[in-house]
Parts: C-alpha cells; structure tokens; sequence
C-alpha cells in the first residue's frame, strides 16, 4: 500500500475502491476466429495485472465484475466453460494472491453456482481472510436488482419479526442489508469493451463513482490502460453536491455515506 495517499481538496487522488465490469472477452476472440471461450481464457491475465496493478497503488478494495445475473441466459456451454474456469483460475490463483497479501471475498447468488465452485470460493475466503494489503472482491451471479432486492427481503423480515421498526429504515440500514455492507463507496467505475453501460452492476455502490469507458477489449486491456483510467480519476474534482468553492477551499471530502 502506498505510504501517504496523495489527496487534493483533501480527496484522495488514488481511488480507494474500484470496481471493474471486464467486457469484450467474446469480440476479442471473434475477431481471432477463436471460440468466445478463449476470450474468456485470455481475459485472466488481465485480471493478474490489475490486482497486482491496484495493490501497488495503494487501492484498498478492487470489485471484479466475472458473471452478471443476466449471463445464465447465454448458451449453457459457454455457461459451463466460465464455471470452469472459474473454478481452475480459482484454485491455481489462490495460493499466490495470498502470498501477495490478497483477501478475497465474493458477492452474488452463490447458492446457484453448485458445490465445487462453493467449495473453492470457501477456501479461498477462509486461506486469505486475515489478509491486509487489499481486498479483492469477485462479483460472480452478481446483479445489482438482485443485491437491492435481498436487501429489501431482509428488512422486511426484521419488520416483520419485530426487530426493526419501519419508520427506523434509512440509508444506513438500507446500505447494511446489501451484498456490498462492508465495502466503501465505489470511487472509480472502469468499463472495458466499448459499452457505456452498467448492465446491473452494482447500483447503490457508484451513486458517486467517476466513470471511465474504455473501447479496449478486456483481454488486450493492459497496465497502461489502467494508468488511463487513474489519470482521468486524479483529474476529477469530486463535489458531491457542494459547489467548486466549498470543494477547494476544504471540507467536501469524504463526504460521501
Ligand atoms: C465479458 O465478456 C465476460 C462475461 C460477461 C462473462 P463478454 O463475453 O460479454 O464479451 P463480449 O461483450 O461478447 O465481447
Ligand atoms: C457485463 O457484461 C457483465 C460482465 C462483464 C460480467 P455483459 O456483456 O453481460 O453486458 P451486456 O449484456 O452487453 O450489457
Ligand atoms: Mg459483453
């Protein structure tokens, strides 16, 4: 981690949480003639890059968007090839991420994943959970209707149970019920592959997030890429609804939850 995070206007110039929807695995291996599944296969170097890219700077918390709630609808063999993977990236990649200080945590519908990815995700979280250097959070059958759902499900059942009155229900307890509780706000959203959209990422998380679109595929998306992306971050000024004044002369900072 970095020694003293460079800030201006008292924000922090490096981003302490981004979160990345890896895009363009598909159109990369069409444009080789290749099975979309090797794009797949070439969009884990990448992911290798970044994370040891991110820790370097100084990043405190990296979100992987891997599989959405909206892949199941993709043909059920490239389904099966990403679970596969999934599940041979995992138990190959885990042992060295945890000798580079990596935790890992995963968010999603997990149940629907089936038991030999459960058991590798268990093991990974449990081998690296005392891990400081950053935390590395895999969203797999993540979607963000879903998170904010289950959070609405969960406060209702309080209500209901008695624990939690109605009218105590703010953004704090809403925040609390989601998949993300004990994340921090989404600083820097990068989006690979050329779309300029979130696909049902995470949504209560980027309220304030800069974005950065990138029209590279995800598998050619390199170090350089990723400087891109902190260079356009470092130049915003974040106000979070203050005026350019307040933010300079001080006090906007963390303003945000
Ligand atoms: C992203 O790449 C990876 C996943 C969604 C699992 P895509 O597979 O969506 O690649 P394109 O968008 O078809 O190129
Ligand atoms: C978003 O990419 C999901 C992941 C990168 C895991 P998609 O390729 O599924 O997004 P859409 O369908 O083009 O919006
Ligand atoms: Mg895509």
């Amino acid at each position: 981690m970095a020694a003293v995070a460079p800030t201006r206007d008292g924000v922090a110039l490096v981003p302490r949480h981004v979160a990345v929807i890896m895009d363009g695995n598909g159109r990369w291996a069409r444009a080789r003639a290749l099975p979309r599944q090797a794009g797949h296969k070439a969009g884990i170097a990448p992911v290798r890059l970044m994370v040891e890219q991110c820790a370097q700077a100084g990043v405190e918390t990296l979100t992987l968007f891997a599989f959405s709630s909206e892949n199941w609808r993709r043909p059920p063999a490239e389904i099966g090839a990403l679970m596969r993977l999934f599940v041979e990236a995992l138990k190959r990649e885990v042992a060295e991420l945890h000798e580079n200080g990596i935790r890992l945590r995963f968010i999603g519908d997990l149940d629907a994943l089936g038991p030999e990815l459960n058991t590798a995700i268990g093991h990974a979280e449990a081998l690296t959970r005392d891990n400081r250097r950053m935390d590395l959070v895999l969203a797999v059958a993540y979607g963000g209707h879903w998170d904010l759902a289950g959070a609405a499900r969960r406060l209702a059942e309080e209500v209901e149970a008695g624990s939690l009155e109605s009218a105590d229900i703010d953004e704090s307890r809403f925040a609390d019920m989601l998949a993300t509780r004990d994340l921090r706000p989404v600083d820097l959203l990068i989006r690979s592959g050329g779309e300029r959209r979130i696909s049902n990422f995470l949504l209560w998380d980027i309220a304030y997030s800069e974005l950065y679109f990138s029209d590279v595929l995800w598998p050619d998306f390199s170090a350089g890429d990723l400087e891109a992306a902190f260079a356009y971050f470092a130049q915003r000024q974040r106000r979070f609804g203050r005026t350019s004044d307040q933010v300079v002369g001080g006090g906007a900072a963390e303003e945000q939850q």
